[in-house]
């Protein structure tokens, strides 16, 4: 198989191929989910809650997430490596541009930094200076205290064409993809339809140009709280290799998210 990059996956939304991601943190998960033919592996913040046990993504650093950056890229060859941009590490486009830097040493192929219309002047820095970005819009966890909770966004009609503004101005500025975090399913399809570039949907319904889960909720094995859009793939699985093969599956035949996962 060919290393996938952005223009494979712009291709891919070209053609109605959907697009299969999952969270990753180390070398054996990662070089499984290459094998269980996954497209993209994406090192999050999540990693906070899920390896570290803290109840928020605020304290992880740039050291962790280049640590565990370094990690999967020595677990894969065709997988593109998305990395995280930790909360307090781009409050300007220099200090982006440095941190990004880093993850990008550590093996990174593209970054993904949470935020919308605020954050253009900083995804187009990064783009100029070549770095890929994957922006991250709707529910955003690095602003929960902010947002008052991991809550549904774009519900009301001033936040569904918040979203739109986010997401066109992630494009303009230079994004390759756009990850889309619990919204209604509605929204995630008017606004994947709206854009060139490829959606990523968490929680953001079926119609997105693909969809990504944390490791650890969709092999049940993370014990915190378990959102809607959550499905445990171990269910009905020999194996792990085997739950994300039918992870990649329904993402690619459209059964996963199904209707219960979906705002
Ligand atoms: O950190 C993470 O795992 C993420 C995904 C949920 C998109 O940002
Ligand atoms: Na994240």
């Amino acid at each position: 198989a060919k290393p996938v990059t952005t223009h494979t996956l712009q291709a891919m939304r070209a053609k109605g191929d959907k697009i299969s991601m999952l969270t990753c943190y180390d070398a054996s998960f990662a070089t499984l989910m290459e094998r269980a033919g996954l497209e993209t592996v994406l090192i999050g913040d999540s990693l906070g809650m899920v390896c570290q046990g803290h109840d928020s993504t605020l304290p992880v650093t740039i050291q962790d997430v280049a640590y565990h950056t370094a990690a999967v890229a020595r677990g894969t060859r065709t997988m593109l490596i998305i990395a995280d941009l930790p909360f307090g590490t781009y409050p300007t486009r220099e200090e982006a541009f440095r941190n990004a830097a880093l993850l990008m040493q550590a093996g990174a192929q593209m970054v993904k930094l949470e935020g919308g219309v605020w954050l253009a002047d900083t995804i187009k820095f990064l783009t100029e200076r070549g770095i890929p970005v994957c922006a991250h819009i709707g529910l955003t966890p690095q602003s929960v205290h902010q947002l008052g909770g991991f809550k549904v966004q774009g519900k009301t009609s001033d936040g569904a064409t918040q979203l739109h503004a986010d997401a066109l101005a992630v494009q303009q500025a230079g994004a390759s993809l756009v990850v889309i975090e619990a919204v209604p399913a509605t929204l995630g399809k008017e606004v994947t339809d709206r854009l060139a570039i490829p959606t990523i949907g968490i929680g953001a319904g079926p119609d997105c140009s693909g969809q990504v889960l944390v490791m650890h909720d969709m092999l049940g094995v993370f014990p915190g709280h378990k959102s809607r859009f959550v499905r445990n793939f171990m269910d009905g699985a020999s194996g792990i290799e085997e739950a994300v093969r039918h992870y990649v599956a329904a993402v690619k035949d459209g059964s996963f998210p199904a209707q219960e996962h979906c705002f």
